[in-house]
């Protein structure tokens, strides 16, 4: 039987010869660059069969074993299309085929694709949605390319706004959904990674509604935070703060501009997770230099996100992957490479930058995230 991944099987009808057997390969390396190409472009259709599957929600159906006329008939499925859909599914291994020949969803992938009221958070299924849409907006992905972004269709688009005040409380919530979600895996890693301990004050810049702040100051004994984002996010977080009094009573919420608030001063620590990625170095740049301003002597400034190889490697292929997707999102957001970083944080002012590798990714999607630790000298 053919593995899904087999390209042979693509090309057994025009390379088979009157016996039905396929004719041997051509030799001198076009074979292989060939099964590259048609596997990529397999690519896209495994992909819309997970997704279709899962929009017809095929997977909860499949919760127990059931048999192919069934699940046309619940799905009200042509017999030409879902019999398709059912085949790709089954070779794909997104269901399985008992003995009596009934389609069941495998153990490993129920939680994920079943459909459950009141099932946990989890990235993988909101992505099925997500990036639902965010391939609409790679459809013209030449047009996608050569416009810098700019010709995509994907809704949040346009959620960075001139003016600040102009973020709708809808949007900002939806925006949040995911960011907030993923948060608490990260902070599990920075805090292995950093000792916060040895601050007594953290400013979180573009801190979303509030949940890097609030985590860390919950888990450092002393240390009093504020987060700073747009208001429709510090209103979530501040409305979020008032169920944990204590908590609210050592985090305060910051409604501002990350280009036109000025940074107050009386922090000894200042962060960006996941933020400083959404703009480009002529933005960046300023921002870096404002921040070295604002930390008295011997303060820090955090950066935190995902960061690209010095090197072009194969092994950051999910990051390349990755960035088409900022392309569909957003003007501006681009990965840099540690060293881009630094050198925008020396053009700022800072002299002593040290770059930390955690000890682990904070779950499978967010490999490659680093630390970048910039000193304020004196001065
Ligand atoms: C990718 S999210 C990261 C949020 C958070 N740090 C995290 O890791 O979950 C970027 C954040 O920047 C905020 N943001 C966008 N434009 C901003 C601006 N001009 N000033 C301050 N925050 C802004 C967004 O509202 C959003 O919360």
């Amino acid at each position: 039987m053919n593995e899904p991944n087999d390209v042979n099987a693509v090309n057994d009808a025009s390379d088979a010869d009157e016996t039905g057997e396929p004719a041997p390969r051509p030799s001198g390396g076009e074979a292989p660059g060939e099964a590259h190409l048609l596997g990529l472009l397999d690519g896209f259709i495994k992909t819309k069969v997970l997704i279709g599957a899962y929009k017809l929600d095929l997977f909860t159906a499949c919760r127990t074993p059931r048999s192919r006329a069934d699940l046309l008939a619940q799905l009200a499925l042509p017999e030409r299309s879902g019999t398709i859909l059912l085949n790709a599914c089954v070779a794909l291994d997104l269901l399985h085929e008992t003995p009596e020949g009934h389609l069941q969803v495998p153990p490993a992938l129920a939680p994920f694709l079943v459909r459950e009221a009141d099932a946990p958070f989890r990235t993988t299924t909101y992505l099925l949605d997500y990036y639902d849409e965010v391939f609409r907006a790679m459809v013209d992905i030449d047009e996608l390319i050569r416009s810098d972004g700019a010709s995509s269709s994907f809704k949040l688009r346009d959620y960075f706004k001139d003016d600040v005040s102009e973020v709708r409380d809808e949007d900002a919530a939806e925006y949040s959904t995911y960011m907030e979600a993923t948060m608490g895996k990260i902070v599990e890693v920075v805090l292995t990674s950093y000792p916060f301990a040895e601050h007594r004050r953290i400013l979180d810049l573009c801190g979303n509604t509030g949940t890097f702040c609030a985590s860390v100051v919950a888990a450092t004994p002393g240390l009093q935070g504020a987060f700073l984002d747009v208001p429709a996010c510090v209103e979530l977080g501040a409305k979020a703060l008032a169920a944990d009094p204590e908590l609210a009573a050592r985090v305060t919420p910051i409604a501002g501009d990350l280009f036109k608030t000025p940074i107050p001063p009386d922090y000894d620590l200042i962060t960006m997770c996941r933020s400083a990625m959404d703009w480009g170095d002529a933005k960046m740049g300023p921002v870096y230099a404002a921040i070295h301003s604002a930390l008295p002597e011997n303060g820090r400034f955090l950066i935190i996100e995902r960061m690209l190889p010095e090197t072009n490697t194969p092994e950051a292929l999910a990051l390349y992957l990755r960035s088409f997707y900022f392309l569909a999102k957003s003007q501006t957001t681009r990965y840099r490479r540690p060293s881009e970083h630094v050198a925008l944080l020396e053009a700022a002012g800072f002299r002593d930058v040290e770059i930390i590798t955690p000890p682990r990714a904070p779950y499978q999607l967010f490999q490659s995230m680093r630390l970048i630790v910039a000193r304020r000298g004196p001065g």
